[in-house]
């Protein structure tokens, strides 16, 4: 039993394999959070601490009791107006202008199985795996209540969380709904967040909290490349192996917010959610709002552990579909190879070599219709360019799939070019707000996701292009952020609800066309990785991670994105050298090797290569094949930290086998050569390196490492596989 309740007391406790969460509601029906951490099995009430602190609020019953206060007291769900001024996960104005809530503990309920919100992403499981605890709380005077909804997934060490707002006696205004507020009394505590830019997503940074509140946040429709929605708590001392780690993902994938406050008294608040910056919501008597899911993880043995608890949980019950586990098709993409400057012959040449090599699939890219010669025009004209593929799309696909190989194809659907037909038949489509310019990016236009005309559109824009010829995969771009909210189809009051509609809007299309093509492999993408969240990851099981490709800048970024996305996600390319985006030189190997750690592919026209270089493509498709399983349901351990030491290293391992990959960066002359210590093996079992008599216990080569061979010139990648004896 994952959930254990005490009903007279009110306390509840969470308890997963090697976790447990508690709360309880007291006697003013406060709901207080007790414990979040290793097993306890005792009440952490004796805890809670009273302190008087002046400037605090005391609620009303406390009577003369100044020690009695919701600003010091650890919280399951704060909220405005009651004394506690922390930051707040719900705001409500009330028809007389007012936006005081005071939430006190009204019901619970246990069940079986997980739980799920209309038009949202959640975990998903099977009834045996998870139990969900609703803890109901209610505002007594606006009889706005809040339902806390816990879902537990006992063996992964998972719980999960949302909160639902139902209207009381009168309509209100929400202005913030968070989906999370966890509350840490106790501990110093660092923070670790994702921060980048467009080719350069989820660069790690780690910091010791401060004072006041610190943010992870997107104001961009999107979660974006410059913040990713997932952040980790972690003791000071916390390292890959040991300490204590709090991980929270996010699953939404619009603008969102993740603050952690600091407190008077050095406690730690971390609240969650949609950005209360872009919101504002009529909540109308029981009527409910619904928050997105937040992912939660603690690990007290570091953060490879937490990683990896993330990583199933994304696997096995956040994708879906018939790709989630399956073996991922390697891909050709022509953009790099031509961006627009294409027609049939040099698509079906590449493709063809392609073939010859070992790849599966062909993705043509942007560019293959309506009048679409560069970005400046043709987004919304989703009909082939026939100038540019002569004979039309089907006659392209036939000759490719007659090469063996599969089919996919690149849109944007969210967005609109002015120079467009669609444009010109549906200009109140785009978002635009009437008294003003738009604000172009990219050239282009955001088509209004909350009206159900264009989701129509799109949905049956894109299945004619699905159904006209034998397409199996698409790749789902969306190259800018939006600024220009307005919708005709919102009142001016209800305006602040578009950043949360549009969302919805984008879920129900994807989901109504996943549906309909449950054969098709959905790619997410976002110039690169600006949208790469756990929401996306229900729709599409992978994502292409960034588009820098420059294998030593991807290092980075795939690290980064290790924290809390698995391997088998990460769209990843190996492309032309110089670097179409850094100019950097890599050797091919590196290239590959880096690209292996992830949903592996090409991105340059295979028939530049010279005969060695298309060798050794046979061999990278080969390996990856032969290590696919392993490197996508194997444990993933990050063995170096590539911002800071001399060579990115990771490997892949079941506890049998290990395949160690990685990148030297900074070769020096005169020196000892660089090790690495292993993780995950069996210290009592012996291993041999492949293609070599070399071998050594698992105890050796976790605590003493193997030595990295000798490299001459930087960015030399080196494949080392460990096999149990
Ligand atoms: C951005 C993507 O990340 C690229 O891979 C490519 O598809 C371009 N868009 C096409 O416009």
């Amino acid at each position: 039993m994952a959930i254990i309740t005490d009903e007279q007391n009110k306390f509840f406790r969470l308890v997963t394999k090697n976790t447990e969460y508690q709360m309880k509601a007291d006697n003013f029906g406060v709901l207080k959070h007790l414990w979040y951490g290793k097993h306890v099995n005792t009440d952490m009430d004796y805890l809670l601490q009273y302190p008087e602190i002046s400037f605090s609020g005391n609620i009303y019953e406390a009577e003369n009791d100044r020690t009695y206060s919701l600003n010091t007291l650890p919280l399951e769900y704060s909220c405005e107006g009651n004394g506690d001024f922390r930051v707040w996960a719900l705001s409500a104005e009330h028809p007389d202008g007012t936006r005081a809530l005071d939430l006190r503990f009204a019901d619970f309920e246990v069940r079986k199985g997980g739980y799920a919100f209309p038009g949202l992403p959640a975990v998903y499981s099977d009834e045996n795996e998870t139990e969900t605890l609703e803890v109901t709380l209610e505002d007594a005077c606006s009889n706005i209540c809040v339902t806390l909804f816990y879902g537990v997934l006992e063996e992964l060490d998972i719980i999960t969380r949302a909160a639902v707002i139902t209207g009381g006696r009168e309509t209100v205004y929400l202005e913030r709904a968070a989906s999370l507020c966890l509350d840490i009394p106790r501990g110093e505590w660092e923070w670790v967040h994702f921060h980048g830019r467009h080719a350069m997503e989820r660069v790690t940074e780690r910091a010791k909290l401060v004072h006041g509140v610190q943010e992870s946040s997107s104001v961009r429709g999107a979660s974006s490349h410059q913040q990713n929605p997932a952040v980790l708590l972690c003791s000071p001392d916390c390292t890959e192996t040991s300490g204590e780690c709090i991980g929270a993902a996010l699953m939404y994938s619009g603008s969102f917010s993740a603050k952690i406050q600091l407190d008077e008294v050095d406690q730690t608040r971390l609240v969650m959610g949609i950005n209360p910056d872009q919101f504002r919501w009529e909540l109308r008597s029981g009527e409910s709002f619904y928050t997105p899911e937040v992912i939660l993880s603690y690990s007290a043995d570091g953060m490879e552990k937490l990683s990896h608890n993330f990583h199933k949980v994304i696997r096995n019950n956040v994708c879906r579909g018939q790709y989630k586990l399956a073996e991922r098709p390697v891909l050709i993409n022509n953009w790099e190879a031509t961006y627009f400057g294409f027609d049939e012959e040099k698509i079906f040449n590449i493709a063809k070599q392609a073939s010859e090599l070992g790849v599966d699939l062909l993705v043509l890219d942007d560019g293959w219709f309506g009048k679409r010669d560069s970005d400046c025009s043709g987004l919304g004209d989703w009909t082939v360019n026939e100038n540019k593929l002569r004979g039309g799309l089907g006659k392209l696909v036939e000759r490719v799939t007659g090469l063996g190989m599969k089919f996919g194809i690149w849109f944007e659907p969210e967005m609109i070019s002015e120079d467009s037909e669609l444009y010109h038949a549906h200009p109140e489509w785009a978002m635009t707000i009437p008294s003003r310019k738009p604000i172009r990016s990219r050239f282009q236009l955001v088509l209004d996701m909350t009206n159900p005309e264009v989701r129509e559109y799109l949905f049956n824009s894109v299945s004619a292009v699905l159904k006209s010829a034998d397409i199996s995969y698409v790749k789902w771009d969306f190259n800018r952020h939006i600024a220009d909210w307005y919708t005709p189809t919102l009142g001016k009051d209800n305006l602040g609800e578009m950043p949360h509609r549009y969302v919805l809007g984008l879920y129900e299309l994807l989901e109504r066309l996943t549906n309909a093509f449950p054969n098709v492999l959905f790619e997410g993408c976002s110039g690169g990785g600006g949208r790469f969240d756990a929401g996306m990851l229900y729709y599409t099981p992978q994502i292409w991670c960034s588009d820098d490709t420059d294998a030593f800048e991807r290092t980075t970024i795939q690290y980064g994105t290790s924290f809390f996305y698995p391997v088998s996600a990460v769209g990843s390319h190996v492309s032309a050298v110089p670097n179409h985006q850094t100019g950097r030189v890599t050797p091919f190997e590196s290239r590959a090797a880096v690209a292996m750690a992830g949903s592996f592919g090409y991105e340059l026209d295979l028939n530049t290569l010279s005969d060695d270089e298309k060798n050794a493509v046979r061999g990278q498709i080969a390996r990856f094949k032969k290590y696919g399983e392993l490197i996508h349901n194997g444990l993933y351990y990050r063995l170096s930290d590539p911002l800071s030491d001399k060579v990115a290293a990771w490997e892949f391992s079941d506890g049998k086998d290990a395949l160690v990959q990685g990148m030297v960066f900074r070769t020096a002359p005169t020196s000892l050569q660089l090790l690495v210590k292993l993780r995950g093996l069996d210290p009592d079992k012996n291993y041999r390196l492949d293609g070599t008599d070399f071998t050594a216990s698992g105890a050796a080569l976790m605590s003493g490492g193997y030595l990295l061979p000798r490299t001459w010139g930087d960015y030399v990648s080196f494949e080392l596989y460990f096999r149990q004896i």
